[in-house]
């Protein structure tokens, strides 16, 4: 994938979201290039374990995309979030490293504004490798997402891939706070 394919599977859910953006598994930029080129100017805040990566990134962002405001953040986003708030949360090729991502959903929803965007990029797998663990396919993607107290995912755009059959973006929407925000593990959610 290049550069325009980045562009290809997020430009949908970045457009129009607002400029405060936050990436988990930023990694060494390909999709943050993608999203600042989408939003023409912005502030996004990047997350990764990798520092040597968001060293690159920054590098790169400032290069190619002057006008972005980003700011790094070295950590793990299953253990926390920079506050926030934001108008959009981009994950791309990241939360397939997590067994049960819906807690980290509800980390998300906790730092988005109400009717923020989440653009999600993944393989669309179930069974995952050595490489992705954990991939999410758009069909379990569209029944994860409301557990985290978002509306239902529309899907942005797909790449065939020779590596798990194709990659997607899908975009979906902050819904207001709900009782399933506040229950205890999604194993046990309830209705109020
Ligand atoms: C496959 S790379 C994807 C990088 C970039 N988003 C892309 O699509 O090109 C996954 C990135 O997620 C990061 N990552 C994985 N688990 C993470 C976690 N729990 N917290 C923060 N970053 C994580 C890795 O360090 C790596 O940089």
């Amino acid at each position: 994938m290049d550069h325009g394919d980045h562009v290809a599977l997020i430009r949908g859910g970045a457009e129009g979201a607002g400029p405060q953006w936050l990436e988990l598994g930023a990694g060494d930029g390909a999709f943050t290039l993608a999203l600042a080129d989408v939003l023409g100017g912005g502030a996004i805040t990047a997350l990764d374990l990798d520092r040597r990566a968001l060293t690159a990134l920054a590098a790169r962002l400032a290069a190619r995309f002057p006008a972005t405001r980003v700011a790094t953040f070295t950590g793990d986003f299953t253990r926390g979030l920079p506050p926030g708030p934001f108008e959009g949360v981009l994950a791309a090729n990241s939360l397939h490293f997590v067994r049960d991502p819906v807690p980290v959903l509800r980390a998300i929803h906790r730092v988005l504004r109400p009717g923020g965007r989440l653009v999600v990029v993944e393989y669309d797998a179930d069974r995952g490798n050595p490489w992705v663990p954990h991939p999410i396919s758009f069909a379990r993607w569209r029944t994860m997402a409301p557990l985290g107290g978002f509306a239902s995912p529309r899907l942005l755009h797909r790449i065939p891939s020779r590596f798990l059959g194709s990659i997607y973006a899908a975009a979906t929407e902050r819904i207001s706070d709900s009782s399933v925000l506040h229950s205890g593990p999604h194993g046990d959610d309830r209705e109020e």
